[in-house]
């Protein structure tokens, strides 16, 4: 009786707790770094040899996948209730270029790791256009999304998202993380190019998901960045695989993950932070706060007592010294006197700034004996190799004289410093006036007499002096206006001379992303016809009031200028391109012809580009342009110089759209031009 009925009652509890964690998974994996790990990869995902996940390589419009390469069961099968399970990893996102970038990082767990149709660039390598948002995908997310993507509702270029069957995020926000416990947050860049850890926590109770993310040298915050609160089981199949995903778009990015760490059933193990693999640096060498900071103040500290003393005699000496050396002496008119300079900016004064460029900083002054007004731009130069050769040809350009060209009115020389001394054009840079939008416009007829004006000022420098003079930086922020609104080409006089008929001494490549034609990346020579395709890149910027290269597009396919205006145009709309800013309010003839000479003047084929001389004429209207030359374009005869190999040195210089971001107030003498030489 006992053993019959009793024992089976005692027992019963045991066999259903046995049961029942049997069905209970608990798989767990951690890697601290990849090497040897196994990971089923896919697309341009690859383990590179210092144990790194990369995602994706250097490859535009590509995507990769990572995932663990067996399924896991999610659900508790009899009542089909996702587990509680957590997740934390360290990611790395490293640009090519600063400010172009995309498109992100996504933690996906999905009912097959091949993710079948997915596409890159804004579908993350999770989704396509057709399938995105479809209930049967049975797809969960959390994005780390670097672009806007208006159409999936994005709220920024930097923002992080729960996902579930589709792009539109269910909760999202801005990236970033607690710094107290009153949830004071500070803001994180995912492209910081430095390591960033994510914690992801699902309770499959309370059918809560949290997001938290922090730097890889902060303790995990106490609040995370999201909370989302549903139960993730309708939505989730009993197999399933967890991974990564990620796309790049029209430019090259990185994606790398450094650990992982996941648990069913159970708080994922901590990643051991010094055991993770290093990220590759980002951008130029930079020297250890120790070295930099550190080293210099012990030695300045022992030292500056004694050096004040010497420093304040010397200084005052100082102060106004110059270099002048024999060569220098047959320029007299064009050298100006340190001291002038400095009393004209009343000492270089912050408020006298007129903006930052590449090379160098920009200020107002009025010079004490004539009073005029004039631009000082102090260029630093680290040696003095070719420096004589430089200020030279500086000085011969202040020969150069034209209407829509800023006058060189010549130059000082310091220590380490060029001061080159310009003619003050009270208007400020014309991208302003175009992309500072609502604010400031310029309506269609004073556009086009700028195109003109800049055409005729170019074609100056070609044709109308006994050398070639290639200005190399043809773009909106360097073109200035005058008081009149006259467009006035500036900064020709950092390019360097290209003689007719001789060998260009080019080593370096010089230009602005997005203007810089793509014989240059083989050719690495500036000429003519490369300032004609610049000069093609500026009219269309113009006439559309959008730069060249616009990572924040609504779409992919309007990131790249060029290509928007060349398929409306193939597409016989090629007036909806204008800068809607503009509403109707412009010439139907004039418009049209500049945006197809902005068309013909990208083509990729050198001598398929007209020379400055037929812009002038075909924008006075003296020979109209001929249609049939329009015929030959094709999309592959558009394309423009970006991320072929050779051209890292961009990646340090500044575009103006960044520049404008640090000083928009005092931008209004933008000369962020590029000087190969001096150094
Ligand atoms: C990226 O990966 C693809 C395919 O794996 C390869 O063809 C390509 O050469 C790689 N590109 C770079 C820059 O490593
Ligand atoms: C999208 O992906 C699905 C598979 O999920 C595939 O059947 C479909 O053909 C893809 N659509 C496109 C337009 O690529
Ligand atoms: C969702 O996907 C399924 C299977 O691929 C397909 O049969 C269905 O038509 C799709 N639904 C929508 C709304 O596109
Ligand atoms: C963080 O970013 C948000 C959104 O871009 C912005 O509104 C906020 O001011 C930023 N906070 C800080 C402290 O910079
Ligand atoms: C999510 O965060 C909240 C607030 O810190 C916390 O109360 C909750 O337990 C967390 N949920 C999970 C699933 O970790």
């Amino acid at each position: 009786m006992f053993l019959k009925v009793v024992l089976p009652l005692l027992l019963c509890p045991f066999v259903f707790l046995l049961m029942s964690s049997a069905a209970m998974e608990d798989t767990g994996f951690i890697y601290n770094g990849f090497r040897g790990a196994k990971v089923s990869l896919d697309g341009e995902a690859q383990i590179i040899p210092n144990g790194l996940l990369m995602l994706t390589n250097q490859s535009k419009r590509q995507l990769g996948h990572a995932f663990y390469p067996y399924p896991l069961h999610f659900k508790n099968l009899p009542d089909g209730n996702v587990f509680t399970f957590s997740t934390t990893f360290v990611f790395g996102i490293l640009p090519k270029y600063q400010n172009f970038y995309g498109h992100g990082i996504a933690f996906v767990i999905t009912p097959s790791r091949a993710l079948p149709g997915a596409r890159p660039t804004q579908y993350l390598g999770i989704f396509n256009e057709s399938n995105n948002g479809n209930q049967s995908n049975h797809v969960v997310a959390v994005e780390l999304d670097t672009i806007k993507n208006s159409e999936f509702s994005d709220i920024n270029d930097d923002h992080v998202g729960i996902d579930i069957n589709g792009l539109t995020s269910v909760s999202f926000a801005q990236v970033s993380y607690a710094i107290d416990q009153s949830d004071n947050r500070k803001n994180l860049s995912l492209v910081s190019g430095k390591p960033i850890q994510v914690w992801i926590e699902y309770n499959g109770v309370e059918g809560q998901m949290n997001v938290t993310l922090a730097p890889i040298d902060v303790p995990k915050p106490h609040i995370p960045l999201l909370s989302y609160s549903r139960n993730l089981s309708p939505f989730m199949e009993d197999s399933m695989y967890v991974g990564f995903s990620s796309s790049t778009g029209s430019f090259s990015t990185s994606h790398y993950v450094l650990g992982w760490s996941f648990k069913m059933n159970g708080p994922a193990k901590e990643l051991t932070i010094s055991q993770l693999p290093k990220l590759p640096r980002l951008g130029p060498k930079k020297q250890s706060k120790f070295v930099t900071l550190g080293l210099p103040l012990i030695g300045l500290v022992l030292a500056s007592t004694v050096l004040t003393i010497i420093l304040f005699i010397v200084r005052r000496k100082r102060r106004f010294a110059e270099v002048v050396e024999n060569w220098e002496l047959d320029y007299g008119p064009q050298r100006f006197k340190y001291k002038d300079l400095y009393t004209a900016t009343k000492g270089f004064r912050d408020k006298e700034l007129l903006g930052i460029g590449g090379f160098g900083r920009v200020y107002r002054g009025v010079l004490p004996t004539s009073k005029t007004q004039v631009a000082v731009k102090r260029v630093r130069h680290e040696s003095r190799q070719g420096l004589k050769e430089f200020v030279a040809e500086i000085v011969s350009m202040g020969r150069l004289r034209h209407r829509n060209l800023v006058q060189l009115l010549g130059y000082c020389r310091r220590e380490r410093e060029l001061l080159l001394v310009y003619d003050y054009m009270p208007n400020g840079s014309l991208d302003k006036f175009i992309f500072s939008q609502p604010k400031v416009t310029l309506n269609w007829s004073q556009r086009f007499r700028v195109i003109k004006g800049v055409a005729s000022g170019l074609f100056y420098l070609h044709e109308g002096w006994e050398q070639v003079v290639v200005h190399r930086d043809v773009k909106s922020s360097n073109v200035l206006l005058d008081s009149e609104f006259n467009g006035r080409l500036g900064d020709f006089g950092l390019s360097r001379l290209y003689d007719r008929g001789t060998d260009p001494k080019t080593t370096h490549v010089v230009g602005t992303l997005g203007y810089i034609a793509p014989e240059i990346t083989t050719t690495r020579k500036a000429s003519p016809s490369t300032d004609v395709f610049s000069f093609g890149a500026f009219m269309l910027e113009v006439a559309c009031g959008r730069r060249p290269i616009d990572p924040q597009a609504s779409s992919e396919e309007n990131v790249i200028l060029l290509d928007r205006v060349f398929s409306c145009w193939s597409r016989g709309k090629i007036l909806e391109t204008v800068d809607p800013n503009l509403g109707s309010d412009y010439r139907v003839e004039e418009m049209d012809l500049v945006l197809k000479l902005g068309l013909l003047c990208s083509h990729s084929i050198p001598t398929a580009r007209p020379t400055m001389r037929q812009v002038v004429l075909f924008l006075v209207g003296d020979i109209p342009l001929p249609e049939s030359s329009l015929h030959g374009l094709s999309e592959s005869g558009l394309a423009f110089a970006h991320h072929d190999e050779g051209f890292d040195k961009f990646a340090t210089w500044q575009p103006s759209s960044s520049l404008e971001k640090t000083s928009t107030t005092q931008l209004s003498l933008v000369t962020d031009s590029l000087l190969s030489t001096g150094r």
